[in-house]
């Protein structure tokens, strides 16, 4: 059995230093925030190069905070890419706003830039690029557009940890950037969690108090916010993997190019890399119009895969009322329809992967 993603591998593969973090942090009898978290958020924040970096529970609460932390609530817009994870939306829509979706490319699936100024109204207050699958979004033209029209940029970066554009890492080029540090992700812990990036000192200020209840100083709630902290184990546990996120990701990219080598040539759709790009394959995406006979075929011969994500957020039940059709966003759609991803991560061997190889190929016949 080849699963998509072995996080086990991982974990034996570092297991003392995992074992030692777990075990210190213990002995310190600290667990919320704390000196754990501290050094986590200055690592992370020296490796993505932006000056505030803020530990929360969760990617999902990331995308929240911000979103508070830019007054963002009801009566306003934000566009996001109409195929994402539905967290994106989900967030806007918890906050009191409207998701306003905009088709993506459909070769890097990143939200589609030259759709962007269509779909802004004068309610518009953001701008959330998503780095799907860990390939960025073409962040020069959407913040310029931004610039332009008075708009922020959320960068949701939960699966692009170590993706760069233009030379520069995502989640440190908008406003705020968002990371999700769930156990599959390319940094993750063993349990949920998430950050919130910023070079503004205001904008930190407002998020560390929005992390726990609006405090500045204990107990003297300024504003309602929430419980939202990185705990000290997860702290622990993503430092003790931290010096290995680079070397990971090489690996994930080496995999990725062993793929494309093998499967292009067979005429299945690759996932492409653009030049301005450094992607860091969270997932590696191929797609088929015959996908789900494909997964079915791979499943028989004992190879996980997986769809990422069967229904864009346009069409999901909570969006209903917005009043989105089928055929809105046809690069949406057709991705939802066709895409699927197949094993991929760093501790994956040349032998599971030319398993894999070997299936699509006999597959594709
Ligand atoms: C694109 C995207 N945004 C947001 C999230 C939410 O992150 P979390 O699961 O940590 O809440 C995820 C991850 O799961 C994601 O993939």
């Amino acid at each position: 059995m080849i699963s998509l993603v072995d996080l086990t591998a991982q974990y034996h593969a570092i297991k003392n230093e995992i074992d030692a973090a777990v075990s210190s942090t213990l002995e310190s009898g600290h667990f919320i925030l704390g000196p754990q978290v501290t050094k986590f958020e200055e690592s992370v924040a020296a490796h993505l190069g932006v000056k505030h970096a803020i530990g929360l529970a969760s990617g999902t609460d990331a995308l929240v905070i911000a979103l508070r932390a830019l007054n963002i609530g009801a009566g306003d817009e934000v566009i996001i890419p109409a195929y994402t994870f539905f967290a994106t939306a989900g967030t806007v829509m918890s906050v009191g706003a409207k998701p306003v979706f905009v088709d993506v490319d459909p070769q890097t699936y990143q939200i589609d830039v030259s759709k962007i100024k269509p779909a802004i109204t004068p309610r518009t207050k953001a701008i959330i690029p998503v780095h799907l699958y860990g390939h960025p979004s073409e962040m020069n033209p959407i913040l310029e557009i931004a610039r332009e029209h008075g708009l922020k940029v959320i960068e949701d970066n939960a699966q692009g940890y170590g993706a760069e554009y233009l030379g520069r890492k995502t989640g440190a080029l908008g406003d705020i950037g968002c990371l999700s540090f769930f156990p599959t992700k390319n940094l993750g812990a063993y349990g949920d969690g998430g950050m919130v990036l910023t070079n503004d000192p205001a904008l930190a200020e407002r998020m560390r108090m929005l992390r726990t209840h609006g405090w500045k100083k204990k107990y003297y709630s300024e504003e309602v916010g929430y419980n939202s902290r990185l705990d000290a184990l997860q702290a622990a546990i993503l430092q003790a993997k931290f010096p290995h996120v680079d070397a990971w990701n090489e690996k994930r990219r080496q995999l990725a190019r062993r793929y494309t080598e093998h499967l292009a040539p067979l005429g299945v759709a690759t996932p492409m890399e653009c030049e301005w790009a450094k992607h860091v394959y969270h997932l590696y995406i191929v797609r088929s119009k015959k996908r789900d006979e494909l997964q079915a075929f791979l499943k028989q011969k004992g190879i996980a895969s997986e769809v990422y994500y069967p229904i864009p957020p346009h069409l999901a039940e909570p969006c209903r009322k917005f009043g989105y059709k089928e055929g809105d966003f046809p690069h949406a759609e057709q991705a939802a329809r066709e895409t699927l991803a197949l094993p991929l991560y760093p501790e994956l061997t040349l032998e599971q992967q030319d398993e894999v190889i070997a299936a699509v190929k006999e597959f594709v016949g």
